[in-house]
């Protein structure tokens, strides 16, 4: 059996992890929304004022910490105005990018907050660039964010919240060098400029204005962007986009350099980060601009007969999931958000639903055992292992053999290992340099299925195994099962 190490460092933390950094994204695309957060009051299945209880319930459980709408390139084309007031009288407008669909606007701005409120969650809104104006955004952000006596904030109100909704978070468009206006760097940083100057906190909530960042890891967007910016003050963070992407012909058919393929691309996330945030500390080098990933995941090719960009969710997109989140962490100084797309139904999402049903995927259970990171205190761990090499087409490449992150909150350590490999255990000597432990609980999300997925008729196909456990002690092995995410949870003494 290959061996490993793992050795955690106490005294050498590397920041925060930001709650944010297990953020969410939902936008009105496919069955997102409608059927996935939402079926409206009138619906037979369980509602919450329209929410679906059942999807609430879940990820309720998940404690997001953000969740981001209307979209996405659906943001671009979106108009808040169009989704307040009484449902019957909004106004059915044809959806541009994802299938022509014609959206009620039955889910508008009070029901999205209503909907952050229930979860527990920061709402984050992408404001409208490329079709838009600078008055509209400012004028959203006035209707959502001021407490006094003006002419929008009185039609909040009766709209049925006098109360501010004080959002903190606002996106200055989405992939504006695309769908959001196909701009380029230059002439986006002049539109950022423009919308942001009107874009105040009305008195209220310190704003956090997000600006629009690269496809990837691309350094000309990025250089380009911050030359013509210049020393604007108004950016409070600047976000990038991820997507690894797929390899194999589909979400659940793949052979083992595919999975390999696919793990590997997600691993490149980390060099995202740390090439991201040194192009941004030139600029920036007191790091006032935050970085964001503000969409990340799998994108499988199209499955057919379903709703645009759904998805299956196997365990191969756990350990995607798994290993990114990993990454966030590790790098947790350098990130102030990031939100995986998209939460139901849409990419690589945390439940799919199909009329009353609800299934949780694996992401979910890998979401659900990585939250003991959220707030916590990141420390410096160092991995080492024998690389995994393997095909992707003509050249060979290779993965890590291991890879995983450690924090401390409220005296108990997590520690989350991924063992890649697809047929390998990997026996493993785990250092926690003198930190005193006592017992705790380790879970184990694995399946001897490479494609093992959860659905209707069998959602419990794969969730985590968990088993109590006593003290390890300060060194101790442990052998990681193939295919596996593993997280510890261990009381500090
Ligand atoms: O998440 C799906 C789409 O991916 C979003 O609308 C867009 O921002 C990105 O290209």
């Amino acid at each position: 059996m290959p061996q490993a190490s793992i050795t955690i460092f106490p005294d050498e933390p590397v920041g925060l992890i930001r709650r944010e950094l297990y953020g969410h994204f939902a936008e009105h695309l496919g069955a997102c929304i409608e059927d996935g957060l939402w079926v409206g009051p009138e619906s037979p299945i369980s509602n919450l004022g329209g929410i679906r209880s059942d999807v609430l319930e879940a990820l309720r459980k998940l404690h997001p910490p953000v969740l981001r709408w209307p979209g996405g390139c659906y943001a671009d084309d979106y108009h808040w105005e169009d989704g307040i007031g009484p449902p019957t009288q909004r106004p059915r407008r044809v959806n541009l990018w994802w299938g022509h669909n014609v959206e009620s606007n039955g889910f508008g701005t009070h029901e999205f907050i209503q909907t952050c409120r229930l979860l527990g969650a920061e709402p984050c809104l992408a404001g409208n660039v490329g079709s838009g104006s600078p008055r509209e955004m400012r004028d959203w952000l006035e209707y959502c964010n001021f407490n006094g006596d003006s002419t929008l904030a009185r039609r909040r109100g009766g709209n049925g919240s006098p109360a501010a909704f004080g959002v903190r978070y606002w996106g200055v468009g989405n992939e504006n060098w695309g769908c959001g206006g196909n701009f380029c760097p230059e002439d986006y940083a002049a539109e950022y400029k423009r919308f942001a100057t009107y874009l105040r906190d009305f008195g209220g909530t310190k704003l956090t204005l997000i600006a629009c960042g690269p496809d990837g890891n691309s350094a000309d967007w990025t250089e380009r962007f911050f030359n013509k910016l210049g020393r604007f003050p108004h950016i409070g963070a600047y976000a990038a986009h991820y997507y690894c992407g797929t390899a194999g012909p589909s979400a659940t058919d793949f052979n083992n350099d595919q999975w390999y393929e696919l793990l590997h691309r997600a691993a490149a996330i980390e060099k995202l980060i740390t090439d991201q945030r040194a192009l941004m500390d030139r600029f920036d080098p007191e790091r006032r601009i935050g970085l964001v990933i503000d969409e990340w995941g799998t994108w499988h090719l199209p499955t057919p007969g379903v709703t645009p960009l759904w998805q299956q969710n196997t365990l191969r997109d756990a350990l995607v999931a798994a290993i990114s989140l990993d990454a966030f962490d590790r790098h947790a100084e350098k990130l102030l958000m990031c939100n995986i797309a998209q939460v139901a139904n849409v990419l690589q999402a945390m439940v799919l639903t199909r009329e009353e049903r609800m299934v949780l995927t694996p992401t979910y259970h890998v979401f659900d055992l990585y939250q003991t990171h959220q707030g916590g205190q990141g420390l410096r761990t160092a991995i080492e292992a024998p690389p995994i090499r393997f095909a992707a087409g003509e050249e060979r490449r290779e993965l890590c053999g291991l890879s995983g992150s450690a924090s401390i909150k409220g005296g108990v350590l997590t520690l989350t290992v991924v063992n890649p490999h697809a047929s390998l255990p990997l026996d493993c000597r785990i250092d926690l340099r003198g930190l005193q432990v006592g017992g705790g609980e380790l879970a184990v999300l694995t399946h001897d299925d490479l494609a093992a997925h959860n659905t209707f008729d069998e959602p419990d196909m794969l969730r985590p195994q968990v088993t109590q456990i006593d003290s390890p002690g300060e060194e101790f092995r442990r052998s990681f099962p193939a295919a596996s995410v593993t997280r510890f949870l261990l009381r500090l003494r």
